[in-house]
């Protein structure tokens, strides 16, 4: 779904598809995603485990092992800020060469979803951010760890003069975190890609690093697109939110959009079951049955067999993007009489 603001967007993924071919079969993750980035914005994409996030991350990343992974359709326009606003198509770029190098971790940088898998437990962490600024910057040893020092500052680690000389397991998870999004930074990206940057934290210092991230937001300029499956750091976030499910964005649009008027049956079922504070928790509405293998072939809509809405049209044809109003759009035949909208939209 791309949007249509007048705004220059910093990133556009247009149809994203990326496969994993495996000797079971091929495991399509992200079978043709579409949003857009604005710039200096956060977008939030939440779904279900297993719906692609994190695979549409490490495509963005162009991270995706090969094999068995592939992008095989798709583009992923990025408008390069530190390049006087050229826009390269990340999708075409060699994921090992200088260009793609370039851009990731120095224009483009990702908080991975397990701070032990990006962090190098042989190195102190200093060295670690300092090698990352020293490759992008150009600058000295001394001066990057100099860097080092003060990115440790800005996330609030105290001691960072000590702490700088210590190896990842001498620091608790939510350190572990403020280190991961230290290296991130450390070259001020124009995009910063976060995959659920709190999961493994207490409620305490999960609070502590969205309000970091939002802060950092505003003293770097950067965009974030933020992945997590909690929806109330989502609603605080993000000026935009991408829903998805079973490897397709079925709903995107503002916070207020989908907060507020949600259009998609998915998307109502996933802001019901958000428990509210003071309430009993049998009022709950969890989203009854089961995500799709992720082998399947489905013709039509793959919530239909959860979906209390559903009609046999719904089997039968995949649903088409539909604008609501602006910038809201949704992937249901409920809306199917607003199909006009969307033509005189595009
Ligand atoms: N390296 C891989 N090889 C094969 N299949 C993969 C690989 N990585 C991801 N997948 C599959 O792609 C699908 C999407 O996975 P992805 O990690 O993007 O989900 P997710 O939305 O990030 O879920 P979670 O919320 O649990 O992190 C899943 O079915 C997953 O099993
Ligand atoms: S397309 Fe049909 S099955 Fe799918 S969400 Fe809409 S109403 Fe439900
Ligand atoms: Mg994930």
């Amino acid at each position: 779904m791309t949007t249509n603001t007048g705004a220059e967007p910093i990133l556009e993924v247009k149809n994203l598809k990326t496969h994993f071919f495996l000797e079971k079969g091929v495991v399509q993750a992200v079978k043709g995603v579409s949003f857009t980035l604005q710039n200096k914005q956060t977008l939030g994409i939440v779904g279900e485990s297993g719906c692609g996030k994190s695979v549409t991350a490490r495509s963005i990343m162009r991270l995706i092992k090969s094999p068995p992974g592939q992008i095989v359709d798709g583009e992923i326009i990025f408008r390069r800020q530190k390049r006087r606003a050229e826009t390269i198509d990340i999708a075409r770029l060699d994921p090992k060469g200088p260009e793609m190098r370039s851009i990731r971790g120095g224009e483009i940088s990702m908080i991975f979803q397990e701070p032990m898998t990006s962090l190098n437990p042989l190195y102190t962490v200093g060295h670690q951010i300092a090698e990352v600024v020293q490759l992008h910057q150009g600058l000295t040893q001394k001066e990057s760890i100099k860097v080092a020092i003060d990115m440790l500052d800005k996330v609030r680690i105290a001691d960072p003069h000590e702490r700088v000389n210590q190896y990842p397991h001498q620091m608790s998870g939510g350190m572990r975190q403020r280190v991961m999004i230290a290296l991130a930074l450390s070259c001020n990206p124009s995009i910063l890609v976060a995959d659920e940057p709190t999961t493994a934290l207490d409620v305490t210092i999960q609070a502590q690093i969205i309000d970091l991230m939002e802060q950092l937001q505003e003293d770097f300029g950067s965009s974030i697109i933020i992945i997590t499956h909690n929806l109330g750091v989502v609603s605080q976030m993000s000026d935009y939110v991408a829903v998805m499910y079973f490897g397709r964005v079925v709903e995107y649009g503002t916070t207020v959009d989908i907060f507020r008027n949600p259009k998609h049956p998915y998307t109502e079922g996933l802001i019901k079951s958000i428990p509210v504070l003071g309430q009993r928790k049998e009022i709950l509405v969890p989203i009854t049955g089961m995500v799709p293998n992720a082998t399947d072939e489905i013709k039509g809509c793959a919530f239909a067999d959860r979906c209390p809405h559903v009609m046999p049209k719904c089997r039968e044809h995949l649903p088409v993007d539909i604008t609501i109003e602006g910038e809201h759009k949704v992937a249901c035949w409920l809306y199917e009489d607003q199909l006009e909208k969307t033509s005189e939209v595009t």
